[in-house]
């Protein structure tokens, strides 16, 4: 049975769900992929590559997981996190403490109307959050509008394994297995049912090709990682 909310009720039902697991979010993860998340919020964050003394930009930051490897790029730079759930950047505000108010930042906002003037940014990761989105395109629009000329965005998202075999594994893991551990760990099963079931009506890494392409970017390649679990996604802002 679908638990996936109408579009109309999206954001405020995504707001809601991540303000519940916030707590739990870091340790879920963790488990969840057998550590292999922060390895492929690396792999994102060497793909943008910040320069020193630049801007980054993480959108939909949750617990900011990326702001400490993007402010270690960008010395002497300056990385803002965005999201509209309070709760989950109540929950990262010690990897803030550790980095100083100097190097990052946590700020409210939407990813489809980002708070930010255009041509802020050096460097864009996101990192699923584009599944929670209402609009996709304007979310990559939006990421175009504020990144420099010569700036450039990665995305982290989940894909589908193409070897038959993996596919089936990964989805009885995704669809069975996640769930409890969400129960278990985070104490929301709900959620963790929500993830499998919008991984799965989530564009194809080739649709979301497209879509980057559509709204503006350059040179948009991926790559996938962890068996094709998920996909990495990077494309640049024309140099004016
Ligand atoms: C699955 S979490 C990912 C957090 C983090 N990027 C990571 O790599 O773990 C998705 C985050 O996107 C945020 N989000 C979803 N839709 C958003 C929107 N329209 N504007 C801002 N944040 C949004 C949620 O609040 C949540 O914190």
């Amino acid at each position: 049975m679908s638990i996936l909310p109408p579009t109309e009720a999206k954001a405020v039902y995504v707001e809601r769900m991540f303000a519940r697991i916030a707590a739990g979010y870091d340790r879920v993860n963790r488990v969840m992929t057998f550590g292999l998340d922060q390895s492929w919020r690396q792999h994102v964050v060497a793909a943008v590559a910040p320069p020193v003394g630049g801007r980054a930009l993480d959108v939909g930051t949750g617990t900011g997981d990326f702001l400490p490897q993007l402010a270690a790029w960008s010395r002497n730079g300056f990385s803002v996190g965005v999201d509209f759930t309070l709760p989950m950047m109540v929950a990262g505000q010690s990897k803030l403490v550790e980095l100083g108010p100097h190097q990052a930042a946590f700020v409210g906002g939407d990813a489809l109307r980002l708070p930010f003037p255009a041509d802020s940014f050096d460097a864009i990761t996101t990192g699923f959050m584009l599944r929670n989105v209402t609009d996709i395109a304007q979310a990559f629009r939006e990421m175009h509008r504020v990144a420099r000329p010569g700036g450039v965005m990665a995305c982290l998202e989940v894909a589908r394994p193409r070897n038959p075999l993996v596919r089936l594994g990964h989805r009885l893991y995704f669809e069975g297995v996640v769930p409890w551990i969400g129960q278990l760990l985070g104490g929301d099963r709900r959620a963790y049912t929500y993830l499998p079931q919008s991984a799965r009506a989530f564009p194809t890494p080739e649709r979301l090709t497209e879509l980057m392409r559509d709204a503006g970017w350059h040179h948009v390649t991926y790559r996938r990682y962890g068996l094709g679990a998920v996909a990495i996604h990077v494309g640049a802002k024309l140099a004016a």
